[in-house]
């Protein structure tokens, strides 16, 4: 291991910091030894309308019961937004950069304030209650942030679903939270193309009525492009028209901790997205501290994540982490290659941003373009880099840190999920040196450990399976409705510990090096996307018999996603099958599930009890089948030679 460059933290960045070294050392080892003292200090950096007394309730064992600061009362629009007012007012909250170069906007904590308040009574007068789940289907536009703290401001549950799904997606997350309340936008924009986000809404409706019988009652339209929609009487209402008398207040509604902040639906290896369900007390102070110290945030700075709010992280840290600090949080609207590809860094230059946190997809994208769309900008105000959602390849991580950053900033290496709420490991600028790929150490309460197959925890320098020996503030409550899912899902394999899946390796350092998910779940550019979910949208075609997906390596996306696919019988399967097949799933789940590659299979390997072998499946997509490993226990292995031939004749 000793070739692996360590970056030392620049004493520059160690003499302004939140958390050298030692006060890192200091302050984890009080987090994991005594975490009730440890939290009953920090949970103030959220304010609490009723303080808490009872800190940590918590149990990974038997029915599995997380709760955090279960007697305080709190509401986090109040904690995003009114605690600024009396210093902040008149600051930057909200920086919105349009799809178009031409287009942007500044909001201040002023203008924040009124514009959440007034969409907050908006919700009221269509009847939306606390408790009540609101879906919301948006672009990247200020209304957006708006409306997810508007409904924390008077508890109602919002559940985003990314503006790049399909319909059909829609139609599954409005019927699995029973929601029946939606917000949109005439259209979204992005890259110079317009997404017909109301038409979406039109056709996820239609679909929920014929598979459920359910209805939806009342559609909130924001305007963006200004095109023209259909809009259906008694239903569908334009956000212009219903905000144009309502008041500027709108007292933020007391919330229990354990109260639900949202929910966000996520692909795990089994069947439908899961619910995953975030409360209000825990997420937020999880969110509050891990931007401040991760980011070593300092008021006045610009911080922009350039991830869509559709996922975890634009919730966390465009969204909730940021203005519960009373930082200045960019909005991007466009896409990094879009008009070209010095788009970020012309972005960075305009409003001097000075942290910036992205994707490693993204990174390797502007890589391939060469340095000059950089090398073309100035940079100069960034202090900061951050990389979240897949591994980081070392590659990247150097381009990243040597032409964007100039071997200026550092880089935090963030990893987390969905599920966790905010970062878990990551480098603290001030206080980790740095080693290239490597997301570094654990934040102040977390307690990873690495397993082998059978749950044994494993010391020293080592690799196995990741896992959590105890709960941390912003780790999701339950699978919406599905308890017993939550509990299947993340605490079944090992008693007593939350599995992650994903698979990591330990150094001697103590550094996490995560390597990648070890189930069926495949990240594409960033995203997740169970295999199982790709697969069923592929045998509900009517030419497909079978079906099998696996990951497998993509120089820019990180993985792409290839599929197996029997046909039916008396289907040939042609050129055209195979577009029409990737069409389909673009229409069943949306654009990021397409398949990279269709192999058509005439048979899949099968184990005698009729398991697939995904491991073999892996080797083959991978193009290493010299390492197939053991083949006889299928039950039919020259299904095997068949394959490894027609991936040839096909590649
Ligand atoms: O495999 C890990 C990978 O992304 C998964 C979580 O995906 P999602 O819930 O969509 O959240 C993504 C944004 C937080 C993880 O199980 N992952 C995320 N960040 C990293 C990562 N893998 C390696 N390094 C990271 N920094």
């Amino acid at each position: 291991m000793s070739e692996i460059a360590v970056y030392k933290v620049p004493e520059s960045v160690a003499a302004n910091t939140f958390c050298t070294e030692g006060q890192y050392r200091d302050l984890y080892k009080q987090s994991i030894n005594d975490p009730i003292a440890f939290w009953s200090e920090q949970k103030n950096c959220v304010d609490w309308f009723r303080d808490p007394q009872i800190i940590k309730n918590t149990s990974f064992s038997g029915e599995v019961s997380i709760k955090w600061f279960e007697d305080g009362e709190l509401n986090v629009s109040y904690n995003c937004i009114d605690r600024h007012l009396p210093s902040r007012a008149n600051e930057i909250a909200l920086i919105w950069e349009g799809d178009n170069p031409a287009e942007s906007a500044k909001v201040t904590y002023g203008e924040l304030a009124r514009e959440v308040n007034r969409f907050a009574n908006v919700l009221k007068s269509l009847g939306v209650k606390k408790g009540d789940r609101v879906t919301m289907y948006m672009p990247m536009i200020l209304e957006t942030t708006y409306a997810m703290l508007a409904c924390a401001r008077i508890g109602a549950v919002h559940s985003i679903v990314f503006g790049g799904f399909s319909p059909d997606a829609v139609a599954s997350r409005l019927d699995d939270c029973q929601s029946s309340f939606i917000i949109t936008a005439d259209e979204g924009l992005r890259g110079g193309r317009k997404v017909p986000l109301k038409a979406n809404v039109d056709a996820a409706i239609v679909e929920l009525a014929a598979s459920t019988g359910r209805s939806v009652d009342t559609v909130l339209v924001v305007r963006r492009t200004g095109a023209d929609i259909a809009m259906t009487k008694g239903r569908d209402v334009w956000y212009h028209d219903v905000s144009q008398d309502v008041s500027d207040h709108c007292d933020p509604e007391p919330m229990k901790a354990e109260d639900p902040l949202f929910i966000l639906y996520t692909s795990g290896s089994t069947g439908k997205p899961k619910g995953v369900l975030h409360t209000t007390g825990g997420y937020l102070v999880w969110v509050t501290m891990t931007f401040k110290y991760i980011f070593d945030y300092k008021p006045g700075e610009v911080y922009w994540c350039s991830a869509d709010v559709g996922w975890i992280t634009g919730h966390s840290y465009i969204v909730y982490g940021p203005l519960s600090n009373g930082a200045t949080s960019l909005v991007f609207e466009g896409v990094p290659n879009y008009p070209d590809a010095s788009r970020f860094w012309n972005v960075i230059d305009n409003f001097k941003v000075n942290i910036f946190y992205t994707a490693p997809t993204a990174i390797r994208a502007l890589m391939r373009e060469g340095e000059d769309f950089v090398k073309a900008t100035d940079r100069s105000s960034l202090r900061l880099l951050g990389s979240v959602g897949e591994p980081i390849n070392p590659e990247a991580w150097n381009w990243y840190y040597t032409v964007v950053g100039e071997g200026r900033c550092p880089i935090v290496d963030t990893w987390w999920q969905t599920e966790t709420g905010g970062v878990l490991i990551s480098p603290l600028p001030g206080a980790t040196p740095l080693k290239p790929g490597s997301a570094t150490r654990p934040f102040f309460g977390v307690k990873p450990a690495l397993v082998d197959a059978d749950g044994n925890i494993l010391d020293g320098a080592t690799e196995g399976n990741l896992v959590l020996m105890d709960s941390w503030p912003g780790q999701m409550r339950t699978v919406y409705g599905d308890h017993e899912r939550f509990i299947q899902t993340y605490f079944s394999s090992y008693k007593g510990l939350y599995f992650t899946g994903d698979g990591c390796r330990r150094d001697e350092d103590g550094y996490y090096w995560i390597t990648g998910r070890v189930d069926d779940v495949i990240n594409v550019s960033g995203h997740r996307m169970g295999t199982a979910e790709v697969e069923s949208a592929l045998v509900a075609h009517e030419d497909v018999s079978e079906a099998a997906v696996v990951g497998y390596p993509h120089d820019i996306k990180g993985q792409g996603i290839f599929a197996y696919v029997t046909c039916k019988a008396g289907v040939e399967p042609t050129d055209q099958l195979r577009s029409d097949l990737v069409k389909w799933v673009r229409k069943e789940i949306g654009p990021i599930a397409s398949p990279d590659v269709i192999l058509f299979a005439p048979g899949l390997p099968k184990t005698r009890s009729g398991k697939i072998m995904r491991r073999i499946l892996r080797k083959i997509a991978e193009n290493d089948t010299d390492s197939l490993g053991d083949t006889s226990t299928l039950a039919d292995p020259s299904v095997v030679d068949d394959l490894i031939r027609t991936y040839r004749v096909a590649t």
